[in-house]
């Protein structure tokens, strides 16, 4: 085998490898990582201003994907830090790449489960029906009364919204909740 035919199987095998992984994460989490469009972004940035974040706010993006939504929040507030969690592999190194000149980005390869998201002004996520309720428990653990919330898409179900923006996006509304946002 030459030297060229070495190379192009070991990048078939990396393509290979990097897919295989987006299938793996998304058989544990149950989410698949699309990316939120700009009129998507557009309803988050709007509820975040709503919620008036103060200079320095620590923004928390769970499940950041390829980053169009951490890219999005720190084009909207540049005095915000926005911390992106990522567990998928691919969409964590394209968003590294696409963020790499923004300072006030910052992202983590991880499960978010395993983070305290105790120091956030706000957080935001875009994920599925099925993890919202274990996310919600988290969010009960690790928040200080009165965070900011936005979901996209995916609503909590037992919880009080305090703002909806219908976005003309292919998901739909984004919910803000101040936390816990507990029905009465
Ligand atoms: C629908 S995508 C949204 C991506 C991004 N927030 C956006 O709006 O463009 C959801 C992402 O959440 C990630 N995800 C789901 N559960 C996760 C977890 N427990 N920890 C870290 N990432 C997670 C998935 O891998 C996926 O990339």
């Amino acid at each position: 085998m030459s030297g060229l035919d070495l190379l192009s199987t070991l990048a078939v095998l990396l393509v290979a490898a990097l897919c295989l992984s987006i299938l793996i994460v998304q058989g544990l989490t149950g989410v698949p990582p699309l990316s939120s469009n700009s009129t998507e972004t557009a309803a988050v940035v709007a509820l975040l201003r709503q919620a008036g974040l103060a200079e320095g706010a620590v923004v928390y993006e769970l499940g950041s994907g390829w980053g169009s939504l951490v890219i999005a929040l720190a084009r909207a507030f540049p005095k915000a830090e926005i911390r992106g969690i990522e567990m998928s592999p691919l969409p964590y190194w394209v968003s590294r790449f696409r963020a790499r000149t923004m300072p006030n980005v910052l992202l983590r390869r991880g499960n978010f489960h395993d983070h305290d998201l105790g120091d956030a002004q706000a957080v935001t996520c875009y994920l599925m029906i099925k993890p919202m309720p274990k996310l919600a428990a988290l969010l009960d653990r690790t928040l200080r009364p009165g965070t900011a919330v936005v979901s996209l898409s995916f609503w909590f179900r037992d919880r009080q919204a305090a703002a909806t923006l219908e976005s003309p996006g292919r998901l739909g509304a984004a919910a803000l909740y101040y936390w816990p946002a507990r029905r009465a």
